[in-house]
């Protein structure tokens, strides 16, 4: 039990190392947050929770939008998961669980855990954090908010070719029903936008 605790200590601090200087909306509080919900949804669903918290905290390293040597980058996260003692099988089972997660894959992980870590990552993209990330994210790829005539590209967009698909997308049940509130915010808030827009 204390083991557990101190192994993801570990992984906690080893985290922040790595992220807590992003401004990409992938920083080290989005991988708190990402874990936090795969705990609970793990508690809900009956799945291991150490196994998807832990994948949680590890989805975003080796992204190849984030790291400049990604292959380097899961290399080292391997050594420090051996490190602290996290043994082989359950190792697998993180990788397992991290390796479908994203979005541009288009796919359906293969296991339980899997589909929490997603499921957790793209509750994080929705709602008002949701909303704050994507502009985070244009800003550093040097995206406009929006533009009227050529909207492709910006940020607005983005609610549509994604955010706004996340909803219909998620696999627990656990996560549907938090999506359903977050997702209306995000109605909500491109009413708004679009109203002052004009105004
Ligand atoms: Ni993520």
């Amino acid at each position: 039990m204390d083991r557990k605790k101190d192994q993801l200590q570990t992984i906690r601090d080893y985290v922040f190392e790595l992220f807590h200087n992003d401004a990409t909306g992938h920083d080290y509080y989005h991988m708190e947050r990402v874990a936090r919900m795969a705990k609970t949804i793990a508690e809900k669903e009956g799945a291991d929770s150490f196994i998807c918290e832990t994948a949680a905290w590890l989805h975003d390293i080796g992204d190849k939008k984030l790291f400049t040597n990604p292959e380097q980058a899961r290399n080292e996260m391997d050594d420090i998961l051996t490190k602290i003692e996290i043994d082989r099988n359950s190792i697998e089972l993180i990788y397992e669980a991290i390796k479908d997660v994203s979005f541009s894959k288009g796919k359906t992980p293969a296991t339980l855990a899997g589909e929490i870590v997603q499921d957790a990552d793209r509750l994080d993209a929705i709602g008002a954090i949701g909303i704050s990330r994507v502009f985070a994210y244009g800003g550093t790829k040097e995206q406009l908010i929006y533009h009227d005539e050529n909207p492709e590209n910006t940020s607005i967009q983005h609610f549509y070719d994604k955010l706004l698909k996340l909803k219909n997308l998620m696999n627990t049940p656990t996560a549907i029903k938090i999506a359903q509130e977050r997702h209306a915010f995000m109605e909500a808030y491109l009413d708004q936008f679009f109203r002052e827009w004009k105004d």
